[in-house]
């Protein structure tokens, strides 16, 4: 209560309203905030689902019907993981094997976001 004592305006039920409001939007928006590293792998996700779940599938086991014909790698799997991001960004843009080049269809800022993405699968078990 300390504070109200230095506040420079008249304690009128108005301004003690607005400055709850103030304060009560400053939290809600530190919680709803994302960390950076959070929202680079949201917007990662959002290029997963629009690029790679055909043959990686949504959860990154690989297991869809083309991922399977294709010997897609379960992006979990610790060989995959186990790849610097300057790795992985070679395969996503230049392609591998059954796994088709990204270059001139994805931005390099995408995959970067993309490779978020897949850290997310290295930290589930499943
Ligand atoms: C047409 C099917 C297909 C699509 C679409 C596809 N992939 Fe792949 N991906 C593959 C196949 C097949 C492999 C296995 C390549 C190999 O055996 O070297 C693979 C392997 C990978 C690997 C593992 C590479 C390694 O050597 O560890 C990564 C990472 C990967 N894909 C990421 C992606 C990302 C990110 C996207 C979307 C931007 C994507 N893939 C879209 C088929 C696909």
């Amino acid at each position: 209560m300390k504070f109200f004592y230095r506040f420079p305006y008249p304690r009128s039920i108005a301004s003690g309203g607005m400055l709850f409001l103030y304060f009560a939007s400053t939290v809600l928006s530190a919680q709803t905030q994302a960390t950076p590293a959070e929202s680079k792998a949201a917007a990662g996700e959002a290029v997963y689902q629009a690029r790679c779940v055909l043959c990686h599938g949504s959860d990154g086991h690989s297991q869809t019907t083309l991922g399977k014909q294709l010997g897609a790698l379960d992006l979990h799997s610790p060989p995959v993981q186990k790849k610097t991001d300057a790795e992985m960004k070679n395969v996503i843009l230049h392609g591998q094997k059954n796994m088709p080049p990204f270059d001139g269809q994805i931005t390099s800022a995408e995959v970067d976001q993309v490779i978020s993405h897949l850290r997310e699968f290295g930290k589930k078990k499943k």
